[in-house]
């Protein structure tokens, strides 16, 4: 029995079915690049190449993190200011591990503070969340790799300011983490200045691919998440991936593969559907991936969120009967952390339904999953199937690992740089130059002069 993940991908290489043909033999035909891909991680990490960082992370040692999550857990509420990487992996760990309701629990059900991520410049958010907190007893964590990006500094700054104006700067600061790179941007300065505490971003680490730093975990072990289980599934899920060398046991390089080969087939679209509310926000954490990662040079997949079975009455009609352009990727659990034993009826009108009567909601989601499985397969469209034993902290902590690496060989296959975000950078100089920052004048005309072609063409209702 599969300890993290299992992968079928017999609906996936079918020659018979849908646009082109997919052999097996093609697929282990790439065996030759994931050996090459394997080399160009290993030693990106060994050289401590900017990107390849994460690769290291499952091994690190989590204490001093864990040091600053005890300080962090006895406050009341947590503010995580951040966007992007430096927030959609937090998301997704607590979505997956704590119970949905977390932050409406009373404290003593809650093994922490409440928590909220501020990562939209979006005032009526911000404003939502001040109105939730009491500032006297509440910790500001600020995410930055870069330690600039616009967003999160106008967030920091409102936060920051509200506090201050409570209970005076140097009270504030004591109530501030910063959690950046070791030294770049303006936040490790800021720490310095002000002695406020503040952990590293390994250096190496890019933003989509630090859940597993400081980014992810601080605020995960302040909340009673098992940090050290994460890392142990991603761990061992390292070693299998890196210590199996033949295509056909290495379920990393064939998902790379799969994904890969359909999409050179125009299958341009990754669906990724899982049957689990604990998965919704890892759906959020891989389109971030996927899209940042493999999208350049023109090329790229675009990562499509669905959540089983409530898309199946909203989505499968398309996926089903729709263009032959996506690759399908669902998820099940064998064992779920809870169950319902469905109750029969005897009201007369009801009586019909007794068909489900004692079967567990447990066995009815999978029956869910496999028949959206089976009837993609019926219209000829791709699917993955993946299946977890259950969700739990060590194979989530195996699961995120599997992604970002198979989120690497893909781009590796594609030829394109997975680990820079270009076009990012370039909308977050826009933003700079609009909001007037300095050195970035040109920057802001070049923005103007853009959306000016924007509103050339007008009309209104
Ligand atoms: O993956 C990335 O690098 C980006 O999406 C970043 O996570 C995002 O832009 C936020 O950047 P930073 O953490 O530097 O503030």
């Amino acid at each position: 029995m599969t300890k993290i993940v299992d992968l079928y991908f017999g609906a996936a290489l079918d020659e018979s079915r849908g646009k082109g043909s997919l052999s097996m033999n093609e697929l282990l035909d790439l065996e030759p690049r994931m050996l090459e891909a394997e080399k160009w991680l290993q030693k990106g990490l060994r050289d401590n190449l900017e990107g390849f960082g994460w690769l290291g992370l499952p091994f690190q040692d989590p204490g001093p993190i864990l040091e600053q999550a005890e300080w962090l857990s006895v406050f009341g509420s947590i503010i995580q200011i951040g966007i992007g990487g430096s927030a959609l992996g937090n998301r997704m760990l607590n979505n997956a591990l704590l119970h949905p309701y977390y932050n409406e629990l009373p404290r003593e059900q809650r093994k922490g503070p409440k928590f909220f991520i501020a990562d939209n410049v979006d005032p009526e958010g911000n404003h939502a969340i001040w109105d939730m907190v009491d500032p006297e007893d509440t910790a500001l964590v600020v995410v930055s790799k870069s330690g600039s990006t616009a967003e999160t500094m106008a967030n920091f700054m409102f936060f920051f300011g509200k506090m201050s104006a409570v209970m005076g700067t140097q009270v504030a600061l004591e109530r501030v983490l910063v959690i950046t790179d070791p030294e770049k941007g303006t936040l490790r300065p800021f720490s310095g200045e002000t002695g406020c505490r503040s952990l590293e971003i390994p250096q190496g680490v890019g933003g989509r691919y630090s859940v597993l730093s400081s980014v992810g975990l601080l605020s995960a072990a302040s909340m009673g998440i098992n940090v050290r289980e994460l890392l142990r599934g991603a761990a061992e899920t390292s070693a299998l991936i890196s210590g199996t060398r033949e295509m056909a046991g290495n379920s990393a390089w064939i998902a790379a593969g799969l994904y890969y080969l359909h999409g050179l087939r125009g299958r341009s679209m990754d669906v990724f559907m899982p049957y689990a509310d604990g998965l919704e926000n890892f759906v959020e954490w891989f389109a971030q991936l996927w899209a940042e990662s493999i999208g350049k040079d023109g090329k790229g997949f675009t990562p499509v969120r669905a959540l089983g079975a409530i898309d199946q009455h909203s989505q499968v009609q398309l996926y089903t009967e729709g263009p032959d352009d996506k690759l399908f990727t669902i998820l099940d659990i064998r064992k779920r952390r809870q169950d319902i034993r469905i109750p029969g009826t005897e009201h007369g009108a009801l009586v019909g339904l007794n068909y489900m009567k004692d079967k567990n909601m447990s066995e009815m989601i999978t029956f869910e999953a496999r028949s959206t499985a089976a009837a993609l397969y019926r219209f000829g469209k791709p699917v993955l199937w993946l299946e977890l034993p259950e969700l739990n902290a060590f194979t989530l902590g195996g699961l995120i690992f599997f992604y970002e690496y198979v989120t690497a060989l893909t781009g590796y296959l594609l030829s394109i740089e997975p680990f820079d975000q270009p076009g990012v950078e370039q909308g977050k100089k826009y933003t700079y130059g609009l909001m007037g920052r300095e050195g970035f004048s040109e920057q802001a005309r070049e923005a103007e002069e853009l959306f000016a072609g924007i509103l050339k063409q007008k009309v209104s209702l």
